[in-house]
């Protein structure tokens, strides 16, 4: 073609990568890989194989080995072995490898991102430019992080052997989400990639040796699903990281209940797209492009769900659909290729499907106009318009290249579009109100939100979700501590207590007692009408509580539900208000050591040490109500990364017997001043602590629904909690063995669970009994992106 004739089309040329040294990296290793454990390749004799292709051509790329339980078991303890000796060796040691490895991640870069676009079929732009530089900024960020653990969480420590499963949509980048982290903080991992793209995994492990890194510290394990699960539930494995589909999500969280290991589950998302009147419409188109068209839409955080204003939906459709036809589909070699292949056939079925089912509830489609080569795994960038809030198109995450979207009218209408998902991964929001921005990002149920951008990622700021999006979260400081626990952990057994029987006469000339429950502000009777009879120490019956049940349970949760605005409260009126409950606990100090020693035979010293201490932990988390600050992370843009504390929502709680007063105060405390509501089953052994203590409540101007009581038998009640819906979270400290059904039962809208598996935690002690893992576990990170400049 003659320079004027391309001058007049604008067409591009091809400018296609050669592909020759990635499939020569594959052909020397005669295209047919083993696993890597502790160390070295081994290819055991015999082993089942898989293929892995090109998706955007079909072709073998190579065999890969599946790997079988011994293989995981010599994995695992290759991990283990190695793990003490990586710990200790200290942070400042551990960076040089990190830092070797981002070097070298860097040095091999091409190779890096060639692969990963054979086996992904994502475009090599994408590759080049996006994942792989954000793979050695991991690393780097990393090894920086080692180095500073011992200052800066001088109280915590590795886990120990942590078994990651990653999905396939980007490869290389979510295996430096989970082995960065973990290694920082002393672990050793067993990593599994995902069955269509391992290559660069195995690319990675040979970095690793040319980085000298010891051997069992990173193990790789290709092969399916069963190899995942058979990693995960491992028992010698301390942590599980999970990325991928919500239904395995919740497969794992079922499968490792009870065991005692830590989890974080980074899993699907539906993610909405708000675009205001006033925001500038081209920037807000050009952002949807990379929203929901990197890499072809198989993107956990897609902007799928498109919200325009009414007002200028018709110009950003126009503007929108325009843009989609300029768009370029096709060989994800050539550099200047927009939309590459679909990972796999199997995938590219799943997304035909989802659309084609979800177009018979309605919408209208329209399909960008580049052809899609005939071969290969290709599907078109689609919009699909007018699509109702409830239809499966708006539900569903299809994860491929499919916009779904509709119109709002009001602000508070687009907040309401954007939280009608089970998800709660990202938002973007487009406006050139910074106001309006800033007052719609903390409403929406998420775990990252951009405004006037999209997709922004950097290791310095976490990334995670809420909801059925997971928990947890990867980068910056938090997603540190999801690989750290802290040094001064109880290992020793739980010491059941059983409430103490005796005569069921109520002791002579005594008033008859029967505290009801603390529901909504208001003392309730409790809805089975029974009530249970409670005993001193000398087994004197003291009183009778209310028997709560499922019921009373459900009213609590409401009447939380009822007080959210108490997390809009500001953090000076919660410190305030605990300042006051400390205050009337303090009058009423003697009372209350009497009643601790008349329950428990304690002797008064050391009820009144309890009392005190619990006065001293309402002090401590009404002073860090306004100081437990978020962040503002520097992070590689025009702008900064805002990292917000938000309560966590509604917080369930069964408290512990030991120190019924303060056991019950340490958790409240946290929780109320980060702005949670919160539905307590105190102590079983001595519930009288609690009705005593919402006395005081009633009178410290909690707002009504805060705090609710429900007396109950732990058994009665605790897979209601754990399996409610509208409970964000379950904080389990009693002894009656619960952990490992609050675990299985959390599944049904994966809540967050801090459960003690059977392990003591001793409440007077400054570090067990407060601080700032309890603000941790009574708040979820949102790191909020805010680009400026014009
Ligand atoms: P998947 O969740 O089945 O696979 C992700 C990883 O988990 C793979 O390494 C797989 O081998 C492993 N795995 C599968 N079953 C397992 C088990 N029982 N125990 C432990 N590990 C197991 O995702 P898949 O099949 O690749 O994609 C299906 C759908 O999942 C997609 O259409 C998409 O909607 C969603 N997905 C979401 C991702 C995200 O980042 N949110 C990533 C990948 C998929």
């Amino acid at each position: 073609m003659k320079v004027n004739k391309i001058l007049e089309t604008m067409d591009y040329g091809t400018a296609p990568e050669s592909s020759a040294a990635a499939l020569k990296w594959i052909e020397e290793r005669g295209a047919d890989f083993g696993l890597f454990i502790d160390g070295a390749f081994v290819k055991p004799a015999g082993r089942e194989s898989f293929a892995t292709h090109n998706p955007a051509n079909n072709e073998l790329l190579a065999k890969l080995c599946q790997a079988q339980s011994a293989d995981v078991d010599a994995a695992v303890s290759a991990a283990r072995g190695a793990q003490t000796d990586w710990e200790s060796m200290g942070g400042s040691a551990r960076s040089k490898y990190l830092y070797a490895i981002a070097r070298l991640v860097q040095k091999h870069s091409r190779l890096f991102a060639v692969l990963e676009t054979l086996d992904n079929g994502k475009p090599i732009r994408e590759s080049r430019d996006i994942d792989v530089p954000l793979v050695a900024r991991h690393f780097y960020f990393h090894a920086g992080a080692a180095v500073l653990m011992a200052d800066e969480m001088p109280d915590y420590q590795a886990l120990g052997v942590a078994a990651q499963v990653i999905p396939w949509n980007f490869p290389l980048l979510m295996l430096a989400w989970k082995i960065a982290p973990a290694l920082a903080m002393g672990n050793t991992v067993v990593l599994k990639p995902a069955e269509y793209t391992s290559l660069t995994a195995l690319l990675f492990a040979e970095i690793c040796q040319e980085a000298g890194l010891p051997n069992g510290v990173v193990n790789i394990l290709t092969g399916d699903g069963t190899v995942g699960e058979q990693v995960v539930t491992h028992p010698d494995v301390d942590k599980v990281a999970f990325t991928g589909s919500t239904a395995v999500g919740r497969h794992i969280r079922q499968a490792i209940a009870g065991q005692g290991k830590a989890i974080t589950l980074e899993l699907g998302g539906k993610s909405p797209y708000i675009v205001f009147d006033d925001a500038d419409l081209d920037s807000a188109v050009e952002g949807l492009v990379d929203a929901i068209w990197l890499n072809q839409g198989q993107v956990c955080c897609a902007g799928s769900r498109l919200f325009v204003q009414e007002g200028v939906a018709d110009v950003f459709h126009r503007k929108l659909r325009s843009r989609m036809d300029k768009l370029r589909i096709g060989d994800p070699m050539d550099k200047s290729i927009d939309i590459g292949a679909i990972v796999d056939p199997v995938q590219l079925k799943s997304i035909s499907r989802l659309v084609d089912e979800g177009l018979e509830e309605g919408g209208h489609r329209h399909v960008a106009a580049a052809v899609c080569p005939s071969e290969g795994s290709f599907y078109p960038p689609t919009f699909i318009s007018e699509v109702d809030p409830a239809c499966r198109l708006m539900q569903e995450e299809i994860f491929g290249p499919v916009l779904v979207g509709s119109t709002f009218r009001t602000p508070a209408e687009a907040v309401a579009l954007a939280n009608n998902t089970r998800y709660g991964l990202a938002a973007s929001i487009w406006t050139e109100n910074i106001n309006l921005a800033l007052d719609l990002a903390p409403k929406i149920v998420c775990g990252v939100a951009w405004i006037n951008t999209t997709n922004q990622f950097d290791a310095a700021a976490g990334f995670g979700g809420r909801r059925e999006s997971g928990f947890g979260r990867e980068g910056g400081w938090e997603g540190l501590y999801a690989y750290a626990r802290p040094t001064y952990e109880s290992t020793e057994a739980l010491e059941v207590i059983s409430p103490t029987q005796g005569n069921s006469e109520p002791v002579e000339g005594s008033i008859d007692r029967t505290p009801k429950l603390f529901i909504a502000g208001r003392q309730v009777r409790p809805d089975s009408g029974y009530s249970t009879p409670v005993y001193s120490s000398t087994g004197q019956q003291l009183g009778l509580v209310g028997q709560g049940n499922r019921k009373d349970i459900r009213n609590a949760v409401e009447a939380a539900h009822a007080a959210r605005s108490w997390a809009k409260s500001t953090a000076h009126l919660r410190a305030q208000i605990l300042y006051y409950i400390a205050e009337n606990l303090s009058v009423r100090r003697e009372e209350f050591a009497e009643r601790i020693t008349e329950m428990t035979g304690a002797a008064m010293e050391s009820a009144k040490a309890e009392v005190d201490l619990s006065i001293d932990r309402l002090f401590m988390y009404a002073a860090w109500a306004d100081k437990y600050d978020g962040a503002a992370h520097g992070v590689p843009i025009r702008g900064l990364a805002l990292a917000m504390h938000e309560p966590v929502g509604i917080i369930g709680m069964l408290c512990s017997d030991q120190a019924p007063l303060l056991g019950m105060v340490s958790v409240l405390a946290p929780a109320i001043a980060m702005g949670n509501t919160c539905v307590i089953v105190p102590s079983q052994a001595y519930p009288l602590m609690a009705t005593d203590f919402y006395q005081v409540l009633e009178t410290s101007d909690l707002p009504a629904g805060v705090v609710n009581i429900v007396t109950a038998a732990h058994s009665d009640v605790v897979e209601t909690m754990a399996g409610h819906m509208e409970v964000d979270a379950l904080w389990y400290f009693a002894a009656d063995g619960h952990s490992e059904s609050i675990e299985r039962a959390s599944v049904t809208n994966l809540k967050r669970t801090w459960v003690n598996h059977g392990l003591s935690r001793d409440w007077q002690d400054a570090k067990q009994g407060a601080g700032k893992e309890f603000l941790r576990q009574a708040t979820e990170v949102k790191n909020i992106w805010i680009p400026y400049g014009e």
